[in-house]
This record gives structure tokens, sequence and C-alpha cells, in this order.
């Protein structure tokens, strides 16, 4: 196809995700066509930075030589084979050994393999409720998640989900499965302390679970930095008190490091950031750097135990797909590894991530409609109110995020929207000069439509 007719073609036979169809044809969506290191052109040849990372998962930004290298190494030796009960390959035994490897201060033990971050999710949501099979414990099969939070779109995901927008339209959904508030600074009814914050949340979270019957309850599943839901960072002592609550209750802790996992807050995982060990964690995106689907659900060694341990034959991992540790994907897995080790991929993202928050944490000096900048390492969101006073919340019918948007696309700034939400998670590798040049950008959007209001 050539462009006039890819353009032509755009929105129609496409029902993109997150999206109504017609609007989609209404607005048709911007065509990228190439990407470079943390750059990518759209098919007019417009030169953008990826502000978006891909979608939180380019982790090595575009066009990485070594994971590509890679991956064609591997589709020219073995493009594919199974890794269902009784055969393997050779990349699903690397890639399991160096990711538990990799995860040894977590205390993880085995990992099971999928296609992204939603199936990561449903393989901890499984393993969680198996778990407590195995150990006696049948009735506990109930979930507790924050509100706000994002776990993917399937049925277990959505489940957990925390906003409604993905929920409404397939109600009803998993039964047992409980919501409560996220330790959320700039908007909860509380308090402005966060150790305070930090108390009254994880207090909910226990009268929850108390109120739902501890014997019945599962799994807490969290993000360690919510992504999704606008980048919500928690204060520092809540995951440690869910830990503490968790074990208190015999409920055990899923981290769903999706976002988070690889690097993106500047920790190799978001739990690092708390002092926190999970039971189970959720991991996808930056795992193969998003060239490839990959998702992996990584096991501690109490939940391992209690499958090894097991003698009645319920411990079978009755849940996989056909590409479950795909060759090619982990492939890519393994040399983005390698990738993340030479390019110190983790202690830049700490680096320039605080040069960005910092810089950008003075927009709501600069702009009357920014409320609130928040984040850590390389994952930011900016939210936008109609006062900054009150914290009155954007509509989610205003078109001032997408008008911001759009000025920052036309200067060279590719950044995502989600309802009043300017949401910014780079590639890791990102310069201090892109950081910079970023910024600027982003201020001269901002200054542009509030000029125009
Ligand atoms: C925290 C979290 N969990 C799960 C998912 C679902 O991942 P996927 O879109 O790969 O299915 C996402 C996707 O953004 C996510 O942010």
């Amino acid at each position: 196809m050539d462009i006039d007719q890819l353009k032509q073609h755009n929105g129609r036979h496409l029902w993109h995700p997150m999206a109504h169809p017609q609007a989609i044809r209404d607005t048709p969506p911007d065509i990228i066509a190439r990407g470079e290191g943390s750059w990518v052109w759209d098919i007019d040849g417009h030169k953008m930075l990826d502000g978006v990372g891909g979608l939180w998962s380019a982790n090595l930004g575009h066009s990485n030589r070594a994971v590509r290298d890679a991956i064609v190494a591997q589709m020219d030796t073995l493009p594919f084979y199974n890794a269902f009960r009784g055969t393997t390959h050779v990349k699903a035994i690397e890639l399991s050994t160096r990711l538990v490897e990799m995860m040894q201060p977590e205390g993880v033990q085995a990992v099971v393999f999928s296609n992204g971050g939603s199936d990561a999710v449903e393989g901890a949501l499984k393993i969680a409720r198996q778990f407590h099979k195995l150990r006696g414990q049948k009735d506990r099969s109930k979930f507790i998640s924050l509100r706000q939070g994002y776990h993917g779109v399937h049925f277990g995901g959505m489940s957990v989900n925390g906003n409604s927008n993905f929920r409404r339209a397939y109600e009803p959904l998993l039964p047992g499965c409980f919501h409560v508030d996220t330790p959320w600074l700039y908007r909860n009814p509380f308090t402005d302390d966060p150790e305070r914050l930090s108390e009254i949340c994880a207090e909910l979270l226990e009268r929850e679970i108390v109120f739902q019957g501890p014997d019945t309850v599962a799994a807490f599943i969290a993000e360690p930095v919510q992504g999704a839901g606008g980048v919500i960072v928690p204060p520092a002592s809540y995951w440690p008190r869910v830990r503490e609550i968790c074990d208190r209750h015999g409920v055990l802790l899923i981290a769903d490091e999706v976002v988070t996992g690889f690097g993106r807050t500047g920790e190799l995982f978001g739990t690092r950031l708390w002092g926190v060990n999970a039971d189970i964690w959720c991991l996808a995106k930056g795992i193969s750097s998003g060239y490839v689907p990959l998702g992996a659900t990584a096991i501690g060694a109490k939940v391992a135990d209690a499958f090894l341990s097991d003698t009645s034959g319920l411990g079978a991992v009755s849940h996989g797909y056909t590409y479950s540790a795909h060759p090619v994907a982990a492939a890519a897995a393994l040399a983005t590894f390698d990738e993340l080790v030479r390019l110190d991929v983790v202690g830049n993202a700490a680096r320039v991530g605080a040069r960005l928050q910092e810089r950008l944490r003075r927009l709501p000096q600069r702009c009357a409609f920014v409320g609130d900048v928040r984040g850590i390492g390389l994952m930011i969101g900016i939210e936008m109110v109609t006062d900054q006073a009150s914290r009155a919340p954007m509509p989610r019918t205003s078109d001032i995020p997408a008008r911001v948007a759009r000025a920052a696309y036309r200067r060279g700034l590719m950044v995502r929207i989600s309802g009043p939400n300017l949401i910014l998670s780079p590639p890791l590798t990102i310069s201090a000069e892109e950081i910079d040049f970023l910024c600027e950008v982003l201020e001269a959007s901002f200054d542009e439509v509030g000029a125009s209001l």
C-alpha cells in the first residue's frame, strides 16, 4: 500500500484497543512508520521523541541492534517449539534461569511464561488460588485490589481493575473481587499527610480483609507504582504495611510489575523501591523491551514450596499457552537483560528520571490548568484540572489534554493522554539532552494551549 492508501484505510478495518471504532474512523490514529533509539517517525517523515516508549515498553529504545540480532539468530535456529509437558527448548531454559537469578533478592524460585501483561496477571491470580487449595484452604478464593489500579483485560485482571471504564461493558465479572482506596495524595477524602494516608489506606485494606473473612481471601494485587491509573506513587511506608497485613491474615501479595519491572522506576523492580518482597510478580513489557510479546509470572519461595511439596496431583500447572516461553521472545528477553547491564539502563533511568521529575514538577507554577505532576524514575503523570486551588477535575469531555498532545506532536514529541492525565514513559536509554528537549517541548505546548484559553 502506498502512503495515500494507508491513510485512506487507517481506522477503517482495525478496531483499536481502548477506542470506539467510530471515533477511530472520525479521528484516525497517527501512523508510526519507523523507530530508532528514543525517536520515532510517522508516515509523513515527521520525527518525534517517543515520550510513550512504545507503551511503557520500548525500554531499550527502538531498533536496538543486539536484541534484533538475537531475534534473527533465533529465527534462523528454531523459530518455534512448545514448552508444554514433555518438551522444552534452549532459550526457555536459559531465560527461566536468568530471570530467577535476577530475582534472587526477591526470593523468586520459578517462572511461568505467557504472552503479555494480562496473561501474567491471569497466571498470578490462578496460581494464588491454587496455592491455597494445595494448603487445604479451598475457601480462599477472593481478591482485593486498589481503585485506579490497572491489571490488564482478561476476565480476572478486569475484575481486579480499579477503573470502571474497563469494566462496565463486560460485567458481570469474576465474583469475589473487592476494591479498597489507593493512597493517592492528590485526591483522597482523608488527609494531605502522606504518612497518615498510608496508615489509613493500609487500615482500609485490613478492614476489608477482616470484613470478607481472612480465610476467604486469596490475594491482594497492586502495582508498586500505579501506571495507567495516572502514575500514582504510594507513600514509602504503604507497601511495608501491606506486607505485614497480608502476612497477618495469610493473604498472598501479588506485585503487578508489568510497567515497573526492569528499571522503569530507577530500581530493577518496583517492590525494591519499598524494601518489600511480594509472593508473586507479574512481568511483561520491558522484559523483552516490547520487541516481541512476552509475559512472565514469577513465583516466590513460599508459593513454589507448596507446589513442589504437593503429592495430591493438584499442584500441576493446568495453565499455559501455545506460545508460553516462545523461543524468539525468550531470545529477545535474554538479549534485553544483557543490554540492561551493558548500558546501565536502570542507573540511567534513575539519573535522567530525577532530571525529568525535577523540571516537570515546576509545571503547575507555569500553567494554571496543571494540577499535579507526579511520578518516579521515568514514569510521570501530569494531571490537568479546571482550577488549581480547588483541584476541580478536568471533565472527560474537555479537549484541552488532546490539544496539548497535538501541540507536542507538532513540536516533535509523542505523549499519551489518558483522561485528564498526560502520561510519559520514555525509553529508559533516553539521554539527558533528550530529556531537556522533552521538557522544552512540553513547556511550550502547555504555554501554547494556555495562551489560547
Ligand atoms: C500494571 C499492568 N498490568 C497489566 C497490564 C496488561 O498488559 P498487556 O497489555 O500486555 O496485556 C498492563 C498494561 O499496560 C499494566 O500496565
